[in-house]
């Protein structure tokens, strides 16, 4: 493991005021996203859809790094270019969703645990020759009436973990996504106790493998109540709560801590990291800031419409919203 070169790759990644993209939706989570914009469920508009965020001029003004999906990374645009090298050429640095996907756990029916182990160690390595230089996993907890349990938290750490040390092993960077989900009409308290009980095993099990943490992204959601549920909580509330739970779970060790969105409003999400930011200050023991898929691509998904006519309109609405989030990151957004 280079551990200096970890690091290096994280200051670059978030250098100045900038997150991450999250444009990694697997080809059924991407599917689902087009057919409820009215998108045909195609490879080819996939292809032009990727191709339009990548080809988004000014893109790298606020994002250092870009999540992208098996599918996409092996992509070339309609004039032939390989997307993952406009990425790079764009100054953006390419990263892999490496987990393939949350799957029902066998005994647990109402929780999900994730796979992708088998023959990771050979798929970084490949990726890795392609040019990634962080990868992503994506672990989801669910908040229900006997949920989570401890066996579907343990298990759903011990795989974060042994994907964290296999990614270090190929000097790839590993974000670390513990999910709780927003679904379910669950308090912000509650929510509260959930995250910081995850992420305390989790940290827990990181040590056990071995992971160093100076050489690891944090992605975790907000603390912030259910979907349904019917006390929904001002934006302070929020940011106060997020905050205190990770000052209360995360060691300061870890370098970066970047937030999925979740289901939140692009407006709500980047109100939150905003308010972080103002509330806290130079309090904050990392770097906070934003790797968000929906928050930033929806109002751009929504414009475009499969539509050759709209790109332009949504590389604009792309623009706009993840230059907010760098705002945000600054505690500048309004
Ligand atoms: P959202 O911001 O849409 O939650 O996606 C982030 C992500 O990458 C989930 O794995």
């Amino acid at each position: 493991m280079n551990k200096q070169l970890l690091k290096d790759t994280i200051q670059q990644l978030f250098a100045g005021n900038k997150g991450l993209l999250a444009m990694d939706e697997s080809n059924p989570t991407c599917n689902k996203r087009f057919a409820a914009a009215g998108i045909p469920q195609t490879v080819e508009m996939r292809r032009s859809y990727r191709d339009l965020i990548v080809t988004t001029s000014g893109l790298n003004e606020s994002i250092g790094g870009a999540i992208l999906y098996d599918e996409t990374i092996r992509q070339q645009t309609k004039d032939g270019i390989p997307i993952i090298d406009i990425v790079v050429k764009n100054g953006i640095i390419p990263g892999i969703k490496v987990d393939t996907g949350a799957k029902p756990m066998a005994g647990y029916p109402c929780e999900k645990i994730t796979e992708g182990l088998d023959g990771l160690r050979e798929r970084l390595a490949e990726y890795k020759k392609m040019g990634a230089r962080f990868a992503k996993w994506r672990a989801v907890i669910t908040i229900g009436d006997n949920t989570p349990t401890m066996a579907n938290i343990e298990a759903n750490v011990h795989v974060l973990a042994r994907y964290a040390a296999l990614c270090q092993e190929a000097d790839i960077v590993p974000i670390i996504e513990p999910e709780v989900l927003m679904s379910g009409n669950h308090t912000l308290q509650h929510c509260y106790e959930v995250t910081e009980q995850v992420l305390k095993i989790l940290f827990y099990r990181l040590y056990q493998f071995r992971i160093d943490l100076e050489g690891m992204i944090l992605k975790p959601n907000m603390v912030i109540a259910g979907t349904e549920s019917a006390v929904q909580n001002s934006i302070e509330e929020v940011a106060e709560a997020t905050v205190h739970c990770l000052l209360a779970s995360v060691p300061a060790a870890v370098p970066a801590i970047a937030f999925l969105s979740g289901g939140q409003s692009p407006e709500d999400a980047a109100a939150h990291l905003n308010a972080m930011h103002t509330s806290f200050k130079n309090r904050l023991p990392w770097i906070v800031t934003f790797s968000f898929a929906r928050a930033i691509q929806q109002p751009a998904l929504d414009v475009w419409k499969g539509q050759q006519a709209n790109v332009k309109e949504a590389q604009k609405l792309l623009y706009q919203r993840a230059k907010s989030d760098a705002e945000a990151r600054l505690g500048n957004y309004e």
